[in-house]
């Protein structure tokens, strides 16, 4: 895989097709081990996780939902900061085992203001998988209880990963040339 250019930058490929392709075979085991007989709703979150979420899901042996939502962030009040909502999320949380798809944790601001809404619907238990954690980057506290790849706080493209819309398509990930 040579290096190539998005608009204005260059990447060089850093995880390979087999590499993501075996890591999250071992997820889904893990998954599959740990998850037997709940029946879980796993919520990707778009539009990153898209190709995580499918690669993921398909290895899933247990019976098992998906649903996918958007998050939007919008200003609240002095007091609220900013509020992320969910848009898409019909289910009710109540007593299920629910695991969270996300295709990286990069400071976990996304998650840590989106999780406390999930609790408040009580699920049984609310588990994140992610395929990817920059902890360097990490600034509120997240607890990632299925992780595909530690990385360093390096900018990546590919696998459902943008760079200014680009990029998604690829089927390996890049990392910033800097
Ligand atoms: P967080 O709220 O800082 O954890 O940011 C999480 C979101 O930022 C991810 O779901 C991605 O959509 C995006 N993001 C973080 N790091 C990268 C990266 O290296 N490449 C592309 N998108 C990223
Ligand atoms: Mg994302």
């Amino acid at each position: 895989m040579p290096v190539i250019q998005v608009h204005d930058k260059q990447f060089q490929p850093y995880i390979n097709e087999e590499q993501l392709q075996t890591r999250i075979k071992e997820l889904a085991a893990q998954l599959n081990n740990d998850l037997q007989g709940s029946r879980p709703l796993f919520i990707a979150i778009l539009n990153g996780s898209f190709m995580f979420a499918a690669d993921i899901f398909k290895h899933l042996d247990v019976n098992a939902e998906i649903c996918f939502i958007k998050l939007a962030s919008y200003k609240g009040t002095k007091s609220t900061g900013n509020v992320v909502t969910a848009i898409g999320l019909d289910e009710d949380l109540f007593g299920r085992t629910v695991v969270i798809l996300e295709d990286i944790v990069d400071t976990g601001k996304t998650l840590s203001q989106f999780l406390p809404q999930l609790e408040h619907q009580h699920p049984k238990k609310l588990m994140i998988a992610a395929l990817l954690h920059k902890p360097e980057a990490l600034q509120y506290p997240i607890k990632i209880d299925y992780l595909g790849f530690s990385v360093p706080n390096k900018f990546l493209l590919g696998y459902g990963l943008d760079y200014d819309g680009l990029g998604r398509n690829l089927p390996e990930i890049y990392q910033l040339v800097e």
